[in-house]
This record gives C-alpha cells, structure tokens and sequence, in this order.
C-alpha cells in the first residue's frame, strides 16, 4: 500500500501552497508540516485542516519535526526569507539559504528518511546540489523545480502571444533557474508542428522570440512586485513533480538535475527535460539544441557551477 506521506519543509507563501497543492490535487495523503516558527505551523496546520473535509479525499496533516520525516515518500524543501528576494537577484538569497539546508539535511536523515527531496529553495540549482551531496540519497532522487517554472511562463507567453492552448505547445527554458537561463527555441513544436515552419506560414508565431524570453525569465519579478511573494506557479509545479513520481507518470518535464555526461556537461544541477517516474528523475532528456544554443547552454552550467563552488565555500 503506497503511503504518499509529504514532508514540507519551511512554511512560507511557497510551502503552504505546495500543501495546499497536495492536499487539493488528491496527490498526497499526509503532510508532515515542518518550521520553526510554531504560531505560523499550528495555524498552517489548522487552516489546511479546515479544507480537508472538501479535498477530493482525506489528508493526514500534522506539524512536527525533522525527526517526523523518517517514513515520508518525498519532501518538499520550501525553506527561505521573503524579504532576501526584494533585490531581484535568486543568488542574494544564497549564503542565507545554503546555511540554513546545510543546518537542517543531517536530521533529515537522521530520521531515517529515504525517500525523493524536491527543492524549490533558491538559488534553486546550487541548493538542490547541495541537498543531493549532504543527504547522500540516489541521484535522481533530488532534483529541483528549476526551469519547470519558467518553462511554464513562456509556455504561457507562447499561448497568450499565438492563442494556441499551453497543452498543445511543447516549449523548454532550460539551464539556471536565473538570469541566464534560455528558451530552446530550435525545439518549440505546436503538437509536433515546429515553430521555424509555422513562422513562415502565420504572422502570429513570427513574434520577437528575445521579448518573449525576456517575459519568462522575468515573470517571477513581475508576482514578486505586486504581491511580494510568487506562490501559485510555484507550488503548481512542484506539486506535479511530486505526482509523477508517486503515480509513476512517465512525464517528461523539465527539472533541476545532475548532469553527467548529457549535453557534454558533467556534475552541475540545471534545468533541462527529466522523465519523472517512481524513481524520481529516471532519466535525461537531451534536447537537439543547434550548436549556438548549446554554446549558450555551457554558459549557464558555467555559471551555476561557478554559484556551486561560492556554496561550498
Ligand atoms: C520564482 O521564479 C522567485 O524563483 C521564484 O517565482
């Protein structure tokens, strides 16, 4: 009998929507809740308990301790400091999330815990290797949200801009989950018709393809500015890593992952296609990228390798 047991670390807008997301969605059927503010968990724990009697089934939703994680199936790692995302910048909030991880993974597993870690925190790629090489779990076992997000943010510039519905496009951002992160362009396809073929055939997929990468990247800042947080992006995504991997679900999405080998890159977190299944990331898609976006693409391993090593001091 699957347990489908989340541990949620950190309960912030980010955590308590990635809950919420579980809990509504039928995908978990207990949530551990973990932070160390106790006021803000006994009323996240109240408040997501208040929704379970109109959740598509019963959730299990407790708070509790690193040491309550030892039998989860997957945790959600959500921990970080709002006001460190005012700069603009994910790598700000780096030196104090780094800490904070490195504090908190060794009674993680201490607990016994063996299940998948999902990391939204950022800097999202140089945190979830860090999660990965401190916890010591299987690779594909840790992997972050990384371009997920914002491949959904140009999936949904691409349908605002060509009215043609997000479930018919396939688009990827991949690399850093930052700044230098990019479209794959030379791959965008409208169910298997290519964006190069349609752009010559149709004024409306003939668009400024820089504009629209500049709209996903900068999306987040966008949330941000208005309302301080970004949150329902966010725990969307997460939450359906979380359940192609307890459904086994096959899907492939983009994920932050370890390469090694892939792309011609080796022990670097990026975002890039990941098949999502029972064991986590089974495996890496690579992507047919021309030979300026994959230049383009070292590029940005370059750059989160050089954030690995400022991490690991
Ligand atoms: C986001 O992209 C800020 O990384 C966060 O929504």
């Amino acid at each position: 009998m699957k347990t489908r047991k989340v541990g949620i670390i950190g309960l912030g807008h980010v955590g308590a929507h990635v809950a919420y997301s579980l809990a509504i969605q039928g995908i978990a059927a207990e949530l551990v809740l973990v932070d160390p503010k106790e006021s803000k968990l006994a009323a996240e724990v109240q408040d997501l308990r208040d929704a379970i009697l109109y959740c598509p089934h019963d959730v299990k939703i407790n708070g509790g301790t690193y040491a309550d994680l030892g039998d989860c199936d997957a945790i959600v790692n959500c921990i970080g400091d709002i006001d460190l995302v005012a700069s603009g910048d994910r790598l700000d909030e780096l030196t104090f999330t780094a800490a904070q991880v490195k504090g908190y993974i060794h009674k993680v597993m201490a607990s016994g815990f063996n299940g998948f870690i999902v990391n939204i925190t950022n800097p999202c790629d140089v945190i979830t290797n860090i999660l990965y090489r401190e916890s010591g779990l299987p690779k594909g076992h840790v992997i972050g949200t990384g371009t997920g997000l914002d491949t959904s943010r140009l999936v949904s510039a691409l349908s605002l801009q060509t009215g043609v519905s997000p479930q018919s496009i396939s688009a990827y951002m991949i690399g850093e989950h930052g700044a230098s992160q990019m479209a794959a362009w030379s791959c965008v396809n409208f169910n298997g018709i290519p964006l190069s073929s349609l752009e010559h055939e149709d004024p409306k997929f003939a668009f400024d393809k820089p504009e629209l990468q500049k709209r996903a990247i900068g999306g987040g800042w966008v949330t941000y500015s208005g309302k301080h947080c970004t949150e329902y992006g966010i725990c969307s995504t997460a939450a359906r890593m979380v359940r192609c991997i307890f459904n086994d679900e096959q899907r492939i999405m983009p994920a932050s992952m370890l390469l090694d080998g892939e792309y011609g890159e080796k022990d670097v977190f990026v975002g890039v296609p990941v098949l999502l299944g029972k064991n986590g990331a089974e495996r890496v898609l690579e992507l047919p990228l021309t030979a300026e976006e994959l230049a383009n693409f070292h590029k940005c391993c370059d750059d989160v390798r050089k954030n690995i090593k400022t991490a690991e001091g």
